[in-house]
């Protein structure tokens, strides 16, 4: 439970540390399948051509590659806010063309997304923005407020979060996003560069964030350039070149 968990943030992650193979005793379940699935945007080339892999729970994976390759588009398939051009692509079992938008909705529920470029309202407090996920599901305030300063605190932003995002720093809000993302405890967390504006210290912290929130059972996939960053942790990549998708366990 994202709101009880209680971590200290290290200056320096530990550079062995174990992110992955956290199966319980039933073993990894596939929360993600994708399946022969191919991309163009209209009429455009394919982008993303014959990608196979499954995401399994409790796993951790960077999903890497350069600016335009695709990662972006490949979270939103995983979120099935777009739809393969071709094959298959299964969230939690379940794939968009077969169930109902209420279904679907209730899905993406258990998934967390921080988003490249955050999307925080700025006519919201930070406080309000990070409880946004639970109004949103018809929670009362009383029910979910102390869970939401906890997790606040947790990523740092405890003494601002009663200030609108437009006056955070990057950083600040890139944390903000995280926190959104968190408080509704998703067994799958998609973060599309959450470190992309930070300086390399926070990075650093951030990644340990990620890190810890793995070891409490959340499947990550974290899409990032930073080779530095990937160097720190000995997870699998998935690297997107030229519409491929190259996996390196
Ligand atoms: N809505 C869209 N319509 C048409 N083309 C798009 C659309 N969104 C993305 N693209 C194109 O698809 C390709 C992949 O974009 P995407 O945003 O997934 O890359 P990315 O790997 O996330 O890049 P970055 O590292 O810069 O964030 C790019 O060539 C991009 O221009
Ligand atoms: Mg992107």
């Amino acid at each position: 439970m994202a709101g009880k968990v209680v971590v200290e943030i290290s200056e320096t992650p530990h550079p062995d540390v174990e992110v992955s193979g956290q199966a319980s005793a039933e073993g990894p379940e596939e929360l993600v399948r994708f399946e022969n699935v191919g991309l163009r945007y209209g009429i455009g080339p394919e982008i993303l051509r014959d990608l196979d892999f499954s995401i399994e729970s409790h796993s951790f994976q960077f999903l890497t590659g350069p600016s335009g390759a695709g990662k972006t588009t490949l979270l939103k398939l995983i979120l099935q806010t777009l739809r393969p051009t071709r094959g298959r692509v299964t969230l939690f079992g379940q794939s968009v063309g077969s169930i109902s938008k209420a279904e679907l909705a209730h899905l993406r529920r258990r998934v967390g997304i921080v988003f490249q470029d955050f999307r925080l309202l700025d006519h919201l407090t930070t406080y309000e923005n990070v409880a946004l996920p639970l109004v949103v599901q018809g929670r009362e305030e009383a029910s979910y407020r102390a869970e939401v300063i906890e997790l606040l605190k947790w990523v740092g932003l405890g003494d601002r979060m009663h200030v609108p995002p437009v006056i955070l720093s990057g950083g600040e809000k890139q944390r903000a996003a995280i926190a959104r993302a968190l408080i509704v405890q998703p067994r799958l967390l998609l973060a599309d560069e959450p470190t992309g504006n930070v300086d390399p210290s926070l990075a650093r912290r951030l990644l340990r964030l990620f890190i810890e929130l793995n070891h409490t059972g959340t499947a990550v996939v974290l899409a990032t350039h930073d080779l530095q960053l990937m160097d720190l942790v000995d997870a699998r990549r998935m690297v997107l070149a030229e519409g491929h998708l190259h996996i390196y366990e």
